[in-house]
């Protein structure tokens, strides 16, 4: 799948743009605060209907408008496409050849992969980052997962909104009782589904993650995850395991739920923890390999991405050239150039691009909204 063309209206600091890209590699270069970014994020949310950065919409709207759109000319198997995306205040809605299109059908066509200065430094930073990393790897596992991630968010929602009711005194405790109950089943269910989905893919990337260490790193040491419910790995769980485990706590927490007004149990709680060796590389390992390890862990996504589909998905890297050390970078660069797939990249170093000696190099500046050349 390529992108061939995108167009912008009233979306962040663009008015009206039209820019076409290489079908290899894309170099975005100016300095900071001028849109590079907002290109990046304009492609990930055409193609998961969803942004890396904030989920409110009023943020994507050029400052003062109240519609948006971002419409891309998408290639693929010679076929073309028309994937445009409709923003406003508070609606999102997709179109594919001018009809209405669902993320789902959308993810089929136009996969892609985000690397950002902020999932490089997930293992530092907070459990949330470290779960989104794990639920974009179960999209790629099985697009169905997304579904999965949906539906759950789903319940947790209608979870938190009947304990908060409580909370507030807008219900007494007998109908928070009996509507907590009349959800439990679904909540479990999903709930399990979902770690257990995320346990699956995680092992399922164990191979992969491990040569990719080793191709970045040149280091000759063992990589692996814990999955944490509350402390205890449940890794190599079953699904049935899963599900009793779940069962448990939520019945331990459930007056502290009640107490706290919010849901305490559930994959949105839990956390991955990263093993260098056996040891924990939060508090083990150095920053820059902390990255090796992030970065490691997509480009393993991106080769299981092949395996299961038989295509690359769309490679996004947001600036992360300039956090890697020179070994690693070139390493990064080098399979880049393995891959043949279509890459974005943003830098504010003019000299990068040099870096990608490939005949279908295009570089673009970007200077206060508008695409100079
Ligand atoms: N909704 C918006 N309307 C207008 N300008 C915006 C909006 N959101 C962000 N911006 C502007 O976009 C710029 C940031 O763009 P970004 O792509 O993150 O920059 P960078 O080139 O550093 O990646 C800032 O100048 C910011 O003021
Ligand atoms: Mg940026």
């Amino acid at each position: 799948m390529i992108v061939e063309k995108l167009r912008l209206v009233n979306f962040r600091n663009y008015r009206d743009v039209v820019v076409s890209f290489s079908p290899r590699v894309n170099v975005f270069v100016g300095d900071n605060g001028q849109g590079k970014t907002n290109l990046l994020e304009a492609l990930y949310l055409v193609s998961q209907g969803d942004s890396f950065r904030y989920n409110d919409n009023s943020v994507l709207l050029r400052s003062g408008e109240s519609e948006a759109v971002i419409q891309t000319k998408i290639c693929q198997n010679d076929l073309h496409y028309k994937l445009q995306l409709n923003l406003s205040k508070s609606r999102k809605s997709l179109s594919l050849n001018d009809k209405k299109a669902s993320p789902r059908d959308v993810r089929k066509l136009f996969a892609s992969v985000v690397f950002s200065p902020e999932s490089l430094s997930s293992i530092k930073e907070g459990a949330d980052q470290r779960r989104q990393l794990v639920d974009e790897l179960l999209i790629t596992f099985d697009r169905n997962n997304a579904d999965l991630i949906a539906d759950y968010r789903k319940v947790l929602k209608t979870r938190n909104k009947v304990l908060k009711n409580h909370l507030q005194d807008r219900e007494p405790l007998s109908v928070t009782l009996a509507l907590l109950e009349s959800l439990q089943p679904t909540f479990l269910r999903l709930g399990a589904n979902l770690i257990y989905a995320r346990i699956t893919a995680l092992l399922g990337l164990e191979k992969e993650f491990n040569s990719a260490m080793r191709y970045i790193s040149q280091a000759d040491v063992d990589i692996s995850v814990n999955y944490l419910m509350s402390n205890e790995n449940v890794l190599k769980f079953s699904l049935e395991q899963v599900y009793a485990a779940l069962e448990k706590r939520a019945k331990e927490l459930h007056d502290a739920e009640l107490s706290s007004g919010v849901s305490l149990v559930g994959p949105h709680k839990h956390d991955i923890a990263f093993l260098y060796g056996q040891k924990d590389s939060r508090f083990y390992c150095s920053q820059g390999q902390q990255r090796a390890i992030i970065l490691s862990f997509k480009m393993a996504q991106i080769v299981y991405h092949r395996k299961a589909h038989g295509t690359y998905p769309v490679l996004m890297l947001d600036d992360v050239l300039s956090e890697l050390d020179k070994a690693k970078r070139d390493a990064l660069i080098m399979f880049l150039h393995e891959i043949n797939t279509q890459i974005f990249v943003t830098t504010t170093d003019f000299t990068l691009p040099d870096s990608f000696s490939l005949d279908q190099l295009s570089v673009l500046r970007i200077k206060d909204g508008h695409i100079l050349d």
